[in-house]
């Protein structure tokens, strides 16, 4: 019989975005980012090692919510897993989240990290932290952050990403996520970072920006200071969708609920609520704010958008492994 087991991973939220890639290797971010892992929202893979079918060669197959997924989507990861644990081991792995999938709620982070965590898992190998984190960062450069709970670090060029502080660090925080439209988006992040890169004459004016960003939000997320870190998030947000914005051809993940939820930000923050937006490769948003305030903020973003979703969520923990089963979505927020 295979072996099989079932893990789960939380996304990482950028609060200072990697966008752009370093050259010499797979996913080496240009920009350092800064990020938490959040609560509630999982993606669950059941991963069972070798081929179930008998008499064909071992391949690796990955199922998303039932879909059979491109192979050349994840051949370079599989590749470096076999050469991290140095075995000839192939993988089926089933996949579901508990979120709307490449809706540009970081699942491919969440994602990677589950599979890296399970993979490994499953050979019966234990890798660290940083040897885990680079091993995710092949399927996708955010999953590097989120083999890790609370507040992390994926600075410029570097291979892994690093925990700046564990989960216990900021219990009041909260993420309030405004699902302004489900589905897929119609480009994928990778591929809307490299027309960036390849064409906005501002990509390299936020790459040389982008490190005393990640300076004043560590320090800001090191002593948990909301607006401080918000300042610099916005900046972040902002300097990289310019960067998308004058790509050729542009990419505008925007939908006017967006800008209407970053309106409602602004008007909070008027108020003298501490509510700060940040989006990613998608129309969602999320906002930042503390728990004392999480009812205030939802109020005010379900007024200005009645039909949408919002998801409050908190700061996760970093992958966890759930033993053998079916792969369910085992929690929603
Ligand atoms: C906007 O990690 O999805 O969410 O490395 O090409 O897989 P690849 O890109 P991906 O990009 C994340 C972009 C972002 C910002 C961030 O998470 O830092």
């Amino acid at each position: 019989m295979n072996q099989t087991l079932r893990c789960a991973a939380s996304p990482s939220l950028a609060l200072v975005k990697y966008w752009g890639k370093a050259d010499g290797g797979i996913n080496l971010p240009a920009t350092t980012s800064i990020a938490v892992t959040i609560s509630h929202l999982e993606t669950v893979s059941q991963v069972t090692l070798g081929s179930d079918r008998a008499n064909e060669p071992a391949a690796d197959e990955v199922f998303i919510e039932g879909e059979p997924q491109p192979e050349s989507r994840f051949a370079p990861f599989f590749a470096a897993v076999r050469e991290a644990l140095r075995e000839d081991l192939h993988f089926r792995v089933e996949s579901v989240n508990t979120f709307p999938t490449g809706a540009g709620l970081a699942s491919s982070s969440s994602g990677f990290a589950a599979l890296a965590t399970g993979c490994t898992a499953v050979a019966g190998r234990r890798l660290s932290g940083a040897e885990l984190s680079a091993l995710a960062r092949v399927g996708s450069g955010s999953a590097a952050r989120a083999v890790f709970g609370g507040f992390t670090r994926f600075a410029a060029g570097a291979s892994f990403a690093e925990q700046i502080a564990d989960e216990n660090h900021w219990p009041e925080l909260r993420i309030v996520i405004a699902v302004v439209q489900r589905g897929s988006k119609p480009i994928s992040s990778r591929d809307a970072m490299i027309r960036s890169r390849d064409t906005s004459p501002y990509y390299a004016d936020w790459v040389s920006g982008a490190q005393s960003l990640a300076e004043q939000a560590e320090t800001a997320l090191v002593n948990r200071d909301l607006d401080t870190l918000g300042r610099a998030m916005r900046q972040s947000y902002l300097r990289m969708f310019s960067t998308m914005f004058t790509a050729e051809p542009p990419v505008i993940f925007w939908l006017p609920e967006s800008v209407a939820v970053i309106r409602a930000c602004e008007q909070l923050r008027a108020d003298g609520i501490s509510a700060w937006e940040t989006m990613d490769a998608g129309p969602q948003v999320k906002v930042l704010t503390t728990a004392k305030h999480t009812a205030q903020v939802c109020d005010r973003l379900h007024r200005e958008n009645p039909s949408g979703e919002l998801l409050v969520v908190g700061v996760g923990s970093g992958p966890r492994l759930l033993g053998t089963g079916a792969a369910t979505a085992s929690t929603s927020a």
